[in-house]
């Protein structure tokens, strides 16, 4: 019997903290679990795309800890976060006062889990898999803020996200990037924020520990 994305998710993670964030909880798959053993061909049969939404990565973690430590960030404002992934940041974002939070992820499989999430953590999100990368708004208006965790990771949507953000900048929308200065992190317009050293996982980081920044994006 074939399990349904839902059931995936729950049997290939398990209900936990990351040491950066104790206050919220996440179905996320440890190193010896299953998912990570997958090759290519046995996720392809599973009809799983690589399982970026079972772990918190580093840009993600770093961003929803400065949410959760300065609520006057979000609180009361309508927060897009693109590449969602669990959903942490987004999580942050509600639980710190944000009065709209989408959580976006173009795979249907981290939009699942961002809603898990939320429920675990009893906090409301919209959710979408809607690519709104390019797009002037969405379904609830216009942003105040746009968060990206972890999102700068392959060139050609690097450069497009870039793009993007920096035409939205002079309508008055607000960018804050999560990120430990990836391969295609812009190197350029933007401001540092704060650095955390964040726990992780060596068999995907090739460390256990990577500093992550969050920093806000500046015309
Ligand atoms: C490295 S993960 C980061 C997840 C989360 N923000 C975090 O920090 O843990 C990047 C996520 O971006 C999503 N993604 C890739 N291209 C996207 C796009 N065009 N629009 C929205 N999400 C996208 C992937 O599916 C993946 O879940």
């Amino acid at each position: 019997m074939s399990l349904s994305k839902t059931e995936f998710i729950i049997a290939n993670t398990v209900v936990q903290s990351t040491a950066l964030l104790p206050e919220i909880q996440l179905h996320l798959a440890s190193e010896d679990m299953p998912i990570w053993q997958m090759d290519d061909a046995a996720r392809e049969a599973a009809g799983v795309p690589l399982p970026y939404w079972a772990f918190a990565w580093a840009g993600g973690q770093a961003l929803a800890r400065y949410c959760l430590d300065r609520p006057g960030t979000v609180a009361g404002k309508h927060v897009l976060d693109i590449g969602a992934g669990s959903g942490l940041e987004a999580i942050a974002a509600r639980m710190a006062g944000a009065a709209v939070v989408e959580a976006v992820d173009t795979d249907p499989f981290a939009i699942l889990a961002a809603e898990l999430n939320a429920k675990l953590n009893n906090v409301e999100i919209e959710t979408s898999t809607e690519d709104l990368i390019g797009q002037p708004g969405g379904r609830f208006g216009n942003w105040d803020l746009i968060m990206i965790g972890d999102l700068f990771f392959e060139q050609p949507l690097a450069k497009h996200l870039e793009a993007w953000l920096r035409g939205l900048l002079p309508t008055g929308v607000e960018v804050l990037i999560g990120d430990p200065q990836r391969t295609f992190m812009p190197r350029q317009g933007l401001e540092k924020l704060i650095t955390y050293a964040v726990p992780t996982t060596s068999a995907l980081e090739d460390s256990d520990l990577r500093n992550a920044s969050v920093w806000r994006m500046v015309e």
